[in-house]
């Protein structure tokens, strides 16, 4: 149970899918235009970027001007999706070898924003990858998150001080007045198909338990929802 004010009316018409509503695109494309302050010409680097806010800011990244588009993800299947099916320039395994090494030969000249949706171990290689005055919107810590231990933070403050990086966090329902303008920009890219969104739907509350526990595994790729008042969810709650 929840209060009416808690809920906000969506247009029924406005999206394909009624999902497309969950707002991860929002996510992504604050974290780049207010948050990172993205301009064209730019080098972005994203992490976690098969999975649903990563897919989509490597794309909207390309779509608003970026120069090259890097992205890492959890194997090499997911690395041949991101420079196939979502057109990033380049991308790695985090799991190949240190991520520093990957990360300074997918961007040989250095990035000037990274969305990071993990923290860790790839969060302080992006800070010594960074160019001066680069920013770093911190959006997720999945490293931290799925693992539950401890994430000793950004790194050397020398490094962040001398090449003068910002690193803000956010988080999205800050920002919701950018909601109308990304909504009629994300419509535009979905008409004349130049972004790809892929998600995975699980029938029912029941299975929910176990996808998310898949999702941190990194099973799927994009979004994952699930879809209620299946047969099994009736059932349950006799
Ligand atoms: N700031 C905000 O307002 C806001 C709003 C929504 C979501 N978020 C955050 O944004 C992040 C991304 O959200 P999402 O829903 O799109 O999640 P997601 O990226 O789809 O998360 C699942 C993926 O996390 C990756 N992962 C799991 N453990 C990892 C580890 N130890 N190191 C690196 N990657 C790991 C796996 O990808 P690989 O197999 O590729 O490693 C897995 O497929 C999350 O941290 C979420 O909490 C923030």
């Amino acid at each position: 149970m929840a209060d009416a004010e808690a809920f906000r009316r969506v247009d029924r018409d406005a999206y394909p899918s009624p999902s497309l509503h969950l707002g991860f695109g929002l996510v992504a494309y604050v974290g780049l235009m207010e948050v990172a302050r993205l301009q064209p010409g730019k080098t972005v680097f994203v992490s976690s970027a098969a999975g649903a806010v990563g897919g989509l800011a490597g794309q909207i990244a390309r779509l608003t001007g970026a120069r090259r588009v890097i992205g890492s993800a959890g194997s090499a299947a997911k690395a041949a999706h991101l420079t196939g099916r979502l057109g990033f320039d380049a991308a790695f395994d985090h799991h190949d070898g240190p991520v520093l090494d990957r990360l300074r030969e997918a961007a040989p000249d250095g990035i000037d924003v990274y969305f990071d949706n993990v923290g860790g171990e790839q969060l302080r290689a992006a800070v010594q990858v960074m160019n001066e005055h680069g920013r770093i919107a911190l959006c997720g810590a999945l490293q931290q998150q799925s693992t539950g231990r401890p994430d000793p933070g950004p790194g050397d403050p020398m490094d962040i001080i001398a090449k003068r990086l910002t690193l803000r966090g956010f988080t999205v329902g800050e920002h919701l007045e950018r909601a109308a303008e990304f909504g009629e920009r994300f419509r535009g890219w979905l008409r004349d198909g130049s972004i790809v969104y892929d998600e995975t739907v699980i029938d029912g509350l029941l299975d929910a338990p176990a996808a998310l526990a898949d999702l941190v595994r990194g099973r799927y790729t994009g979004k994952t929802v699930v879809r209620l008042g299946v047969e099994g969810d009736r059932d349950a709650d006799r």
